[in-house]
């Protein structure tokens, strides 16, 4: 095969990209992205600020435009995100009893997974709970501080009610080195979730890459151990630092991380070309600003 999208297909896999709705007026982009992708992730338009900016308000615009298109060229469909600290608006930070968070969690859910139901194929359901740094400890948030621990296993549940037909996803960003405390805090999170049979069906893993944070060698082992929990592992938001053949060899590495894992069912980079990318002083995805495939491009395909 010779597109990304065929390729992963070939070995039953999905290969995506974010895309951000103010994009799709731009004819390059829109070309590169039906060539060459099977899945779409919304950037930014499926989080709770964009969908329900103030209480029961929901404005579904332009997670629309980009779910129709997706859909339009027979693309799946990721869901990011239910429940996360950043992007979320004052009205839910502001919340001050246990009860009003719980709601507001449950009718968010609801809204949301009830609005595309049975057509979105996973879920990020709870994103970046655990501490920035290498602590594995859980991070501060509304959630945390007004209902404890048990907000994830509560979103968990609130989300296989709402769409029993979708695949339920951790997600979550420097899990990737095994012998991180933070990819332990997370393991060991999935591996107490699937012993009580809370409803968990993927972790993924945002595999945002630079010099401070490398593509580790064990990483195989990382998605390998998961997915011996009994969950999917997917790569979710895959962007790598760098240029030329050593950002390929990465890029190459890790797509072949995932094809070794029968259970690593897709691959989704975070943006299609440079100059759109959320790391705006990177270089970090496979097509340059003039939608030329970089080094990065051909590895990955040849990977796949
Ligand atoms: C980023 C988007 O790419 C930016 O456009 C936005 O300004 C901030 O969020 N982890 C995630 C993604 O789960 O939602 C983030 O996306 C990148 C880090």
């Amino acid at each position: 095969a010779d597109t990304l999208g065929a390729a992963a297909a070939e070995k039953g896999r999905y290969f995506g990209a974010a895309v951000a709705a103010n994009h799709l007026g731009d004819s390059q982009y829109v070309q590169t992205l039906n060539r060459e992708f099977n899945s779409v992730t919304a950037e930014n338009e499926m989080k709770w600020d964009a969908l329900e900016p103030s209480q029961n308000n929901f404005n579904f615009g332009n997670a629309d435009r980009i779910f129709n298109h997706a859909r339009q060229q027979g693309m799946a469909v990721r869901g990011h995100t239910l429940v996360w600290h950043s992007q979320l608006p004052g009205w839910v930070n502001n919340l001050g009893s246990a009860d009003q968070v719980r709601s507001a969690m449950r009718n968010h859910i609801n809204q949301v997974m009830g609005h595309y139901k049975g057509q979105i194929h996973s879920w990020d359901v709870v994103n970046e709970a655990f501490e920035d740094g290498n602590s594995g400890a859980r991070r501060n948030s509304v959630f945390q501080q007004r209902l404890g621990n048990g907000y994830i296993e509560e979103a968990f549940r609130m989300a296989r009610e709402a769409d029993p037909n979708a695949k339920l996803c951790y997600n979550d960003y420097n899990t990737d080195n095994w012998s991180h405390a933070k990819t332990q805090a997370v393991y060991n999170m999935v591996k107490d979730f699937k012993s009580r049979g809370v409803p968990i069906d993927c972790v993924g893993f945002q595999a945002h890459f630079n010099s401070g944070n490398p593509v580790p060698n064990n990483y195989h082992t990382t998605l390998q151990n998961f997915a011996d929990l009994g969950v999917d592992v997917q790569l979710t938001e895959l962007d790598i630092a760098g240029s030329g053949s050593s950002q390929a060899e990465q890029f190459g590495g890790v797509t072949q991380a995932c094809l070794a894992v029968s259970r690593c069912t897709g691959i989704t980079v975070w943006g299609i070309p440079d100059h759109y990318s959320w790391r705006s002083n990177d270089t970090p995805l496979l097509f340059d600003r003039n939608y030329n495939k970089k080094q990065a491009y051909t590895a990955v395909l040849n990977a796949l």
